[in-house]
């Protein structure tokens, strides 16, 4: 009953809060949400050879995300099935098996049982492939990008991915090298619930005029106003959502996507079809995107420090639910293989700068978030207060469909609307009626 009315809520651009703080719908989304969708779980450049591996959560629960030895990915549960230890208890690095502390039972590093302390005496007759690690039934790649999916039944990553995948070409596919992390991911936690993230990044420009207007005046952001105006939404099914604009660092110097030409002249736009090309050569760029659930990307173009001319830099970050009302951030800068160094060194300074625990973007969203547990929590407001979700419904602001959009999705001409944000919801309400 509360999700129908949240539905029909939204309809009317409103959202009850709910859905930020309560206890019982954590559990929901931890049941239907995060055991069902396919969940980011790393990037390709992290675990490139046989043993590597680093530790990854889908919902609240650890994994283990590591190339096997015939260098197939495997996402296994970190916990033992004997008794559930953990079984791995480092980050990251590479091995060839993993042995439980508790015990000393040992798996290998494709979660196949491989062994215990006195195996001959204490299990002469265990059947040894009813007892390895439980591992994610679905784990699939694209760009470099390696999501897993817990559901047996699950679609396809193509599929779930859909129209995404050709904003992901354009972002990830631009020379055969691609990209890489620049280090481990940095992470924190944050006093907000995960889905303040996750809403914010499929579509909320209309917040940098104001959350992020301070970095104006010290020279970090040039235009905070034309966030709104100069952006606007690209509308995707299942709740995939972006945030797209054209480019505005000067050329010839700058190109594609705001990278300078000493990264351009790495790109090959042999690559991509022909509305791509189109796209790319009319120096759109994505500056966001949220796939449902929970992973977000930053394209942006800010200094390196104050006073130093913008530098492009890209990451994904993933909004990690702690609880209802917390959520741990991670953030993965990325750099281009086929780069100078430094560049590659500005680039990752400038996303520092921005985003990251330290980040000045950073502290002006996370800060902000804080509100939705607050509100959740109150007894005056829990009952009946409605949050407003009303911009660019029915022409009710400077917010029309972009009717020649070239690539796929629904486009709008600027980001004074809630579109994006309402399709975030109602996927979001779709995924936990779901039975
Ligand atoms: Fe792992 Fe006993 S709990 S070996
Ligand atoms: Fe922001």
């Amino acid at each position: 009953a509360f999700l129908a009315e949240v539905r029909k809520d939204l309809e009317q651009g409103m959202l009850s809060p709910r859905v930020l703080n309560d206890p019982d719908i954590h559990r929901a989304e931890l049941d239907r949400i995060f055991t069902r969708c396919w969940v980011f779980v790393g990037h390709i450049s992290e675990i490139s050879d046989p043993g590597d591996y680093v530790l990854r959560y889908i919902g609240e629960d650890q994994f283990i995300l590591v190339r096997d030895e015939s260098g197939e990915i495997q996402l296994l549960m970190n916990n033992c099935v004997h008794r559930a230890s953990p079984v791995c208890r480092a980050e990251k690095g590479n091995t060839s098996h993993f042995r439980c502390p508790y015990h000393g039972w040992i798996y290998k590093n494709s979660g196949e049982w491989n062994g215990a302390p006195f195996r001959a005496k204490a299990y002469p007759k265990i059947d040894t492939a009813r007892w390895g690690l439980r591992k994610a039934p679905h784990v699939d790649s694209y760009q470099g990008l390696i999501f897993a999916c817990l559901d047996p039944q699950a679609m396809p990553l193509r599929e779930y991915l859909g129209d995404m995948c050709w904003y992901l070409d354009v972002l990830f596919g631009l020379n055969e090298q691609g990209m890489r992390v620049a280090g481990d991911p940095h992470r924190w936690i944050v006093p907000a619930n995960w889905k303040s993230g996750a809403e914010n990044f499929v579509g909320d420009a209309y917040h940098v005029q104001s959350a992020h207007r301070s970095l104006e005046d010290i020279g970090l952001l040039p235009d905070a106003g034309g966030a709104s105006t100069g952006n606007f939404h690209v509308t995707l099914e299942g709740g995939h959502g972006l945030i797209v604009s054209r480019g505005f660092l000067p050329e010839p110097h700058y190109g594609i996507m705001d990278y300078p030409s000493e990264v351009t002249s790495t790109f090959d736009l042999t690559r991509f079809d022909a509305d791509q090309r189109e796209f790319l050569e009319s120096r759109y760029t994505v500056v966001g995107f949220t796939i449902f659930p929970n992973l977000s990307l930053i394209h942006a173009a800010t200094p390196p420090e104050p006073g130093l001319p913008p530098v492009s830099f890209t990451c994904l970050r993933q909004w990690q639910p702690r609880g209802s009302e917390e959520f741990e951030l991670w953030n993965w800068p990325l750099v281009w293989n086929a780069a100078p160094p430094e560049f590659n060194h500005a680039s990752y300074d400038a996303s520092v700068l921005g985003f990251s625990p330290s980040g000045v973007f950073e502290q002006d969203d996370t800060v902000v978030w804080r509100g939705g547990p607050m509100v959740g929590r109150s007894a005056f407001a829990r009952k009946d207060m409605k949050l407003n979700f009303e911009m660019g419904l029915d022409g009710m602001s400077d917010y029309e469909p972009r009717l020649d959009w070239i690539g796929p999705g629904e486009a709008s001409t600027s980001a004074f609307g809630e579109k994006n944000q309402r399709r975030w919801w109602q996927r979001w309400c779709d995924a936990l009626a779901s039975s």
